[in-house]
């Protein structure tokens, strides 16, 4: 049905009798002239019709936006005057001979004009037509390159992809679960899998040696602007590989994608350490792109009379740290209120700050704590943080989480609203995790999964469990988490080891990782991997922070499908069937 693609048309097929098919972008009338934009997804060609073929003429006085129809005709060059140098085929037009409707079309719900800004949830409704605009299938289209790209590195180092079950057993990895009922097995359900965490690792066990898989997971977790319930994961993992291998196996995947898609000049990723990342950027997730770093500064102000910074600073679970803020001079005390009210929302008690107007000049600080703080210590906070005149320094005092919460999330706001950026690519793995954190009581929790391989043995992790490190690492790029892995336990008595540290007894074990403690017992490679998120790849690469634009049909950030109206009611014999009652009130 068609010879050419719309947009690809050039006056190098001047002459030639062509056909294509596609949408009515727009339709004009000029003075007894039709022209018709068609559109395909290549892009968009003029088509023009005469009163002289009085058919086809009279059916394209008919067609209006979207309708779907094929037309034949000859390539002409455009008349001088006519030519549009902003469109790609804007040297050429068709001449029609013929024209078919394949389908007529309503008025669309909204106009796809490119730069047409249309609300997000009307767009979603009516995905279909928004995949018609460009810049939303472009962004598919790259994805699917992408996609491509990756399977290639992978498959040139020997990986095999490998399907695994979606109707499973639950995974942990933090987040809840989407429960299937089983109805073959009364009051019994199946869990989609929130990565195929131990699946990969059972494929290791059987043999297969290096896996990957493009692989969906499912997360009940609260959404944000890069998580989706539903979303894909570029799933890797080897045998008898150390952290090296891994980690330069994921390097590669991502610098090829970097060079390939971006003006990213390759360069040594940098590695930093968990301790050292929370300590200086307040996060396990830095932008390198904006050069601010926390400094701590407890021991300097541990003996002021100022409660606000020697309270936290001599309680051990708080901090106070600095944040100089160079060429800060235009920022207003409107501008500070609101950023004072933005980490107040985050948990912060409050903002403190210096200005440097004059340094070493009488009154050349500007600050409302200048009056709680003697001048030593306001002389050695200065001075420690090596200022100069125009930059201005933020304090956050409180609870560590709180402050790096706060601070850090302050860091990524300063950095976009100040334009700090100082390149456009910024990748680092963060290494050295602690196989712990505590949660608000004070419970044990992995900071990855439970088969993360611990840097210590079994003996000296039930020793020191808040301690001890972890064999794993996570791939971070402008500030997003692009990817996490580790080497695994494959020791049945360490991973047994720590599921009791997770307060996991042995019975409650056995009956959820029973198969697991057994393939480990069964004769267990060392193994390890890593999983990269491919939405959050493509969202990168596509420009964007919103993962919604990179995915055909995606869920709101209440975890709806506005398209096809997801989740929906079913019917009480749907659910008899499924031996599930509701305790949701029926309207
Ligand atoms: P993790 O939980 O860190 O590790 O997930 C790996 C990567 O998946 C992406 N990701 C998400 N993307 C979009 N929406 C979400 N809700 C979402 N959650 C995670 C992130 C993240 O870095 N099994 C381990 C990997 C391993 O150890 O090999 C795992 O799933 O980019
Ligand atoms: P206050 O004594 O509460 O009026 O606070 C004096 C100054 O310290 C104000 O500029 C507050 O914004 C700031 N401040 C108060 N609490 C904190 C905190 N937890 N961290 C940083 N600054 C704070």
């Amino acid at each position: 049905m068609r010879s050419h693609y719309c947009g690809d048309i050039t006056s190098l097929d001047i002459g030639k009798d062509i056909e294509v098919s596609g949408w009515v972008h727009k339709r004009r009338d000029h003075g007894g002239v039709i022209f018709l934009d068609i559109r395909d997804l290549h892009g968009i060609v003029q088509v023009v019709f005469n009163p002289d073929h009085q058919n086809i003429f009279d059916l394209a006085d008919s067609c209006r936006s979207e309708f779907v129809i094929n037309i034949k005709g000859l390539v002409r060059k455009r008349i001088e005057g006519a030519i549009n140098p902003k469109m790609a085929t804007g040297e050429i037009e068709i001449e029609a001979q013929d024209l078919i409707i394949f389908s007529k079309a309503v008025t669309p719900k909204f106009p796809l004009d490119d730069y047409q800004e249309v609300n997000e949830d009307i767009r979603l409704k009516n995905r279909f037509l928004d995949l018609r605009r460009p810049e939303v299938s472009d962004r598919l289209l790259k994805r699917s390159k992408i996609t491509s790209k990756i399977r290639s590195v992978l498959e040139g180092h020997s990986f095999h992809e490998v399907e695994t079950p979606i109707l499973t057993r639950a995974t942990p990895e933090g987040a809840r679960d989407y429960l299937v009922p089983s109805r073959a097995h009364p009051g019994e359900f199946f869990a989609l899998p929130q990565s195929p965490q131990l699946f990969k690792q059972l494929l290791m066990v059987g043999g297969l040696d290096k896996y990957y898989q493009i692989a969906r997971c499912f997360r009940d977790e609260d959404l944000r602007a890069d998580r989706q319930p539903e979303f894909t994961q570029v799933d890797i993992e080897a045998s008898f590989v150390t952290t090296e291998d891994i980690m330069a196996l994921g390097e590669e995947m991502i610098t090829t994608l970097l060079l390939e898609f971006t003006n990213y000049e390759s360069r040594a990723v940098p590695r930093i350490k968990y301790k050292d990342a929370i300590e200086k950027y307040g996060c396990d997730k830095p932008d390198l792109r904006i050069p601010l770093e926390l400094q701590d500064i407890s021991e300097l102000v541990k003996n002021e009379e100022f409660k606000v910074f020697s309270g936290p600073a001599n309680d051990p679970s708080s901090r106070v740290v600095a944040l100089r803020v160079p060429k800060a001079e235009g920022l207003t005390r409107k501008n500070i209120d609101s950023y004072t009210d933005f980490v107040g929302k985050l948990g912060a008690k409050g903002l403190a700050y210096i200005k440097i107007v004059a340094l070493g000049e009488e009154n050349g600080l500007q600050s409302p704590i200048l009056k709680f703080l003697q001048q030593d210590t306001v002389d050695a906070i200065t001075a420690s943080l090596s200022v100069e005149n125009g930059d201005i320094i933020f304090f956050g005092a409180g609870n560590a989480n709180v402050v790096n919460l706060s601070m850090s999330s302050l860091i990524k706001k300063l950095g976009e609203e100040l334009e700090l950026l100082t390149c456009e690519w910024a990748p680092c793995w963060i290494v050295d995790f602690p196989m712990f954190e505590r949660t608000k009581d004070n419970q044990l929790t992995s900071i990855h999964h439970p088969f993360t391989l611990p840097a210590v043995s079994p003996k000296e992790l039930q020793a020191n469990p808040d301690e001890a490190l972890a064999c794993a690492y996570d791939f971070v790029l402008n500030g997003y988490e692009l990817g996490g892995g580790s080497l695994r336990v494959f020791d049945p008595i360490m991973q047994s080891e720590i599921f009791s540290i997770l307060g996991i007894a042995s019975q409650e074990a056995e009956e959820k990782f029973g198969f697991l403690l057994s393939a480990l017992s069964s004769g267990c490679p060392p193994h390890g991997g890593i999983a990269f998120g491919l939405d959050r790849i493509v969202m990168l690469l596509s420009g964007t922070t919103n993962i919604r634009d990179v995915i055909a049909f995606p869920k709101t950030q209440s975890a709806s499908c506005l398209l096809t109206d997801a989740p929906g009611e079913v019917s009480l014999e749907q659910l008899e069937e499924l031996y599930i009652q509701s305790t949701v009130e029926q309207e």
